[in-house]
């Protein structure tokens, strides 16, 4: 676990889109969120393995847009450490809320994620059918809607 280093990209770097694009197949939704974001990502031996992007809602608030691990190096704690690691940067950016989220499929994001303290608070109906062109499946079920996750920042 020692190895792992996350660090704030810094700006003009290269975007990890490989990584992105698995937790949002979408590039323009991706690009959409971006500019207004700061990049984190997680390293190994200087290759960069893992992502989350913290984008400010407002002076309060904040959201977790993105947040992945490539393939090879999932299931190995390194999602929970990026979560840890959101958690902390917007309580020393002194946020009252953090949000983040998942589509109704999305069982496993969806336990990753209460297991570290995010509440289920909103649902936003048949947000993937009307936002995406293709539709997108998971764990054999479609993705229709997007549930709203949410933790006080303390
Ligand atoms: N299915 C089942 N369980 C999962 C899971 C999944 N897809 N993802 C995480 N978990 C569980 C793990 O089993 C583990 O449980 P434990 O603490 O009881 O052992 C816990 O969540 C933490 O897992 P961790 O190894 O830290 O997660 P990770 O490094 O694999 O990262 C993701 C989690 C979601 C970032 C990673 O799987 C990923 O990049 N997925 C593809 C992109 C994606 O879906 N992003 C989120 C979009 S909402």
């Amino acid at each position: 676990m020692n190895n792992f280093i996350i660090s704030l990209l810094p700006q003009g770097s290269t975007i990890p889109y490989e990584l992105l694009l698995l937790a949002d197949p979408s590039y323009q939704a991706i690009e959409i969120y971006l500019p207004y974001s700061d990049v984190f990502v997680v390293e190994l031996a200087h290759k960069v393995i893992g992502v989350y992007v913290l984008y400010p809602l407002n002076k309060q608030e904040s959201e977790i847009k993105n947040i992945a691990v490539l393939e090879k190096y999932q299931g190995k704690g390194i999602g929970k450490l990026l979560l840890q690691h959101a958690i902390a940067e917007a309580r020393k950016r002194a946020y009252k809320k953090l949000w983040i989220g998942t589509s109704n499929a999305s069982i496993g994001q969806l336990y990753l994620y209460q297991q570290q303290g995010f509440e289920i608070t909103e649902l936003k109906k048949n947000f993937f059918i009307d936002n995406y062109p293709e539709p997108i499946f998971e764990n054999g079920l479609q993705c229709k809607h997007i549930l709203m996750l949410c933790q006080p920042i303390e």
